[in-house]
């Protein structure tokens, strides 16, 4: 994990491989944004006319390498766009701070060290820009050599890929003041939880199953002082799990549900968490085919948000409860699977034809819900890759929203925007109900295609205990990058929705909502 450094000093005196500054789309071309007054004055205010000639505009998603002045301890500068500056000459926008310096940290990747003098004048750009830093530098390196430190040296030498940056100090910083101590140590922890959430999306799924899943995570818990119950295939079966025990019973790697509960105080709020967690999504015997199944080892994204928003609560101390459902299954086809019209006697009691296997998130959500509503949460949140359909309908980098409750969907909304991740508010209209209407048993496990991604939010729903406020996050789109990178966001595992879960957290802490 690249390390993070506070600094008051000037950029100029720092010991560094780069210097990176911000630069901003003015009325008349690239403007020097705050921040970077020291570089630009070594420039001899000619930093901004120097980008222009290099062809900068000061837009956002530009980064541009250009050699430092003479006296500077570092040998190059690295501006990156911030788009238009605030209009009211205010801070920039936290998430135009954070993807800035993403871009940069990962256009940094095989350098040591880079002070970033970005526009910092409050705790809040601060945290934004370490964050975006640490995410941006994230690389995924267990399965490849990476130059230096001697890891995999069967890769061959033309494989290998460039260390991470190493080390990263954020000037214009107060490190001694409060504020920003907590800025460090929040932006440290989140990026630190996103990058472990994405570190087990990118495992492949020969490595990462139930049974290893439920380990990592008892690991990590002995670690962070959380408590962990672990229900194997056997104690599933006892305890009448059809749901996840009919979906796993495919694969000779056998389901898990794991309990993993935070106590911050013990009459503090309490919230449950739900994620999907399988492990790889073959579809089962309504096998999908060649060209779908590739990157479904990302179907346990659900899961591994679940689990490191709670060890972020964790580490933040935050003074709420919370408690993960992680129900983890491989969905694959066997002798043993299940077969399409087969039903299955759910947790809660109601039976359910399995028209599709491949519909099976909402078969072990549907056990992990019920189960989770037990304990008579103040809230329950279930996060999963669910449909494709929802995909189809907000695109790769926004997930959907569903709730039985409008006004806590909309918390959940702005929650994601403040944490920085884009999500859209969707219905759950009721006429869809019908399509999910089985001859024989109380429901299907599909319906209407149309409006996929609500018919299963809808059977998700059919499981919510009386009473109890529930909001679902469809993240299929965003949780993994199959294009190019982007801002912080690296290809592969992303870590969506970690950041939303711990500001839900956040606020029922702070008291703001529940
Ligand atoms: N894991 C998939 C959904 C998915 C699709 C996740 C693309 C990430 C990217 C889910 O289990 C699934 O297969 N859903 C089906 C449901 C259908 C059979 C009712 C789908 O969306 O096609
Ligand atoms: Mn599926
Ligand atoms: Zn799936």
């Amino acid at each position: 994990m690249t390390a993070l450094t506070f600094s008051t000093s000037s950029a100029a005196s720092l010991r560094a491989d780069v210097v990176v500054v911000g630069v901003a789309k003015g009325a008349k071309g690239p403007v020097v944004a705050s921040g970077a007054a020291a570089v630009d004055k070594a420039f001899d205010g000619k930093l901004a006319a120097t980008l222009e000639t290099l062809g900068a505009t000061g837009g956002e998603g530009e980064a541009t390498k250009l050699p430092a002045p003479a006296g500077f301890k570092a040998p190059v500068v690295l501006a990156v766009g911030l788009g238009e500056a605030p209009a009211d000459g205010g801070a920039y926008a936290p998430e135009t701070l954070r993807r800035a310096a993403g871009i940069a940290a990962r256009t940094l990747a095989g350098s040591k060290k880079a002070v970033f003098a970005l526009p910092v004048d409050d705790a809040a750009s601060a945290e934004a820009v370490a964050q975006g830093a640490l995410l941006g530098a994230y690389a995924f390196t267990a399965y490849r050599k990476v130059n230096g430190n001697g890891k995999n040296e069967n890769t061959k030498k033309e494989n290998a890929v460039k260390e991470p940056l190493a080390e990263v100090a954020v000037t214009g910083t107060k490190p001694r003041d409060k504020a920003y101590k907590a800025a460090a140590e929040r932006a440290a922890t989140l990026a630190e939880e996103v990058n472990r959430a994405r570190d087990l999306v990118n495992t492949p799924a020969n490595d990462l199953f139930p049974k290893s899943f439920a380990a990592t995570v008892q690991d990590a818990a002995k670690k962070h002082g959380l408590q962990v119950e672990i229900l194997d295939e056997k104690t599933l079966a006892k305890g009448g799990y059809g749901g996840i025990l009919g979906v796993g019973q495919g694969s000779s790697n056998p389901p898990r549900l794991v309990k993993l509960s935070y106590t911050g105080s013990k009459n503090a709020k309490h919230l449950a968490f739900v994620g999907k967690g399988i492990t790889y999504d073959s579809g089962g015997i309504s096998l999908k085919p060649a060209g779908h199944n590739e990157t479904m080892k990302c179907d346990m994204s659900g899961a591994a948000a679940v689990f490191a928003s709670i060890v972020a609560v964790a580490r933040l101390g935050l003074r709420v409860n919370v408690t993960g459902w992680l129900a983890l299954a491989e969905n694959m086809p066997s002798g043993a699977a299940t077969r399409p019209g087969d039903v299955l006697t759910m947790y809660s009691g109601k039976t359910v034809e399995v028209l599709n296997t491949d519909a099976e998130g909402r078969l072990v959500l549907a056990d992990a819900i019920t189960r989770a509503c037990e304990e008579q949460p103040a809230v329950i949140i279930d996060v999963a890759t669910l449909t494709g359909a929802m995909v189809l309908a907000l695109g790769h980098r926004t997930f959907g929203i569903m709730s039985n409750d409008d006004a806590f969907r909309d918390v959940v909304h702005t929650a994601a925007k403040e944490a920085g991740e884009a999500s859209w508010p969707m219905p759950l209209p009721a006429e869809l109900c019908k399509s999910m209407e089985s001859p024989i048993a109380d429901i299907a496990n599909m319906g209407e295609r149309m409006g996929g991604g609500l018919v299963a939010g809808l059977f998700l729903k059919e499981f919510v205990g009386e009473g109890i406020t529930w909001a679902h996050l469809d993240i299929a789109g965003p949780a993994f990058n199959e294009a190019a990178p982007f801002g912080y966001t690296p290809k592969g595992g992303t870590g969506s929705a970690v950041r939303t879960l711990v500001r839900l957290a956040e606020k029922a802490a702070s008291g703001e909502i529940l």
